[in-house]
């Protein structure tokens, strides 16, 4: 671990951001899902809400990685998609260089569209697979820039390079590609709107070890040569620790825990981040591995409490009775627990 982050900060990855401003700021998101289905399960069953993102704030200054990490189902899609307003939120609020995203107009949302840009776990479903690559990264240069022509296609092949792949790959199809190469191409085209930030949805997770490290270094590389900001949704630890500046951990719709991801990974404080930190796979500790019992919980009609506490070695009944707000514990780092 210490490894990966002095490497990390050898490169300069850890260099203070351009501006104090944060280019993100997520405010007490809010997304509610009615799960009571028809007239007669409500009234059955009675109402059925799963609060599947439930006040959620973090910043993200400039040329920052923001690592959401959790479990399935603990809301990192969510937010990512409130963020770019792909869903309708319940309330809060979504700052983009203090423009308010929420709120933009339909034409305020035409730049924003070029402004915020996805990586999705898998590349396939998010690529044509009637478009070649010169027309599917093509595209969004002559929507946004107007490109046409000879200066389209010689900046299709600039972006082409900039993520390790060729111009023989011009007049390629999807399936063509790699699993790996497909996941460069879709990072190209994120990158042809020229974003200031990026969301990428467990990128690397379809994708070989070997091949995840590859895409990983990329990202990595882009971003400190692209002063990308980003947040990058994950459930696997090694990979948040590898590419974040700063780590969220999210259980059921809230974050437990929040900071510099030195910081987070160093000294965890939240007894989730704890155990999955337990349960992490790290080359040589196999046989220590601990499975984190019991089931990822559903916010189904949650109570007011800690939602981690049902499977919380260290619950007391006071963490189920209230609400368990974030609290700065140091320098740069907040957790929501009463035990911490
Ligand atoms: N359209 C929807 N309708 C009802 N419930 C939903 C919907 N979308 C998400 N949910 C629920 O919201 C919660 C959060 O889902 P989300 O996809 O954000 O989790 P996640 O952290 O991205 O999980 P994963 O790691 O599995 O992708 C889950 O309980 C999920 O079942
Ligand atoms: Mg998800």
């Amino acid at each position: 671990m210490t490894d990966v982050r002095s490497e990390k900060r050898r490169a300069g990855v850890f260099d203070a951001p351009e501006s104090a401003m944060p280019l993100l700021s997520v405010r007490d998101l809010v997304k509610y899902f009615d799960v009571s289905g028809g007239a007669v399960r409500r009234l059955l069953y009675g109402p059925r809400t799963i609060k599947a993102v439930d006040g959620v704030s973090f910043d993200v200054a400039k040329g920052e990685t923001i690592g959401l990490v959790g479990e399935s189902g603990s809301g990192k899609s969510t937010t990512a998609r409130l963020i770019a307003r792909l869903l309708p939120v319940k309330s809060g609020q979504v700052l983009l260089s203090g423009r308010d995203v929420l709120k933009a107009s339909t034409s305020e949302m035409k730049a924003l569209r070029k402004d915020i840009q996805f990586i999705f776990q898998d590349p396939f479903s998010s690529l044509n697979p009637r478009m070649r690559t010169e027309v599917t990264i093509g595209r969004a240069l002559t929507i946004h820039f107007g490109l046409r022509g000879e200066a389209r296609r010689e900046r299709v092949v600039q972006l082409l390079e900039q993520v390790g792949l060729s111009s023989q790959y011009l007049e390629r199809y999807p399936h063509e590609f790699s699993g790996g190469q497909r996941q460069r191409l879709a990072i190209a085209r994120a990158l042809a709107t020229e974003p200031s930030l990026i969301l990428a949805d467990e990128p690397v997770s379809s994708l070989d070890v070997s091949i995840q490290a590859q895409v990983l270094a990329l990202l990595h590389d882009l971003r400190s040569r692209l002063q990308l900001t980003m947040v990058f949704i994950t459930h696997d630890l090694n990979v948040a620790e590898f590419v974040s500046d700063r780590i969220a951990v999210m259980y059921g719709g809230k974050i437990m825990e929040e900071g510099s991801a030195d910081v987070v990974m160093q000294r965890p404080l939240h007894p989730y981040t704890q155990a999955l930190f337990e349960t992490r796979p790290r080359i040589g500790r196999a046989g220590q591995l601990r499975p984190l019992e019991g089931e990822p919980a559903v916010p189904l009609n949650p109570g007011p409490g800690c939602r981690f506490a049902s499977r919380c070695p260290r619950r007391v009944a006071a963490c189920t009775e209230q609400p368990i707000p974030l609290v700065a514990k140091g320098n740069d780092h907040s957790v929501a627990c009463i035990r911490a």
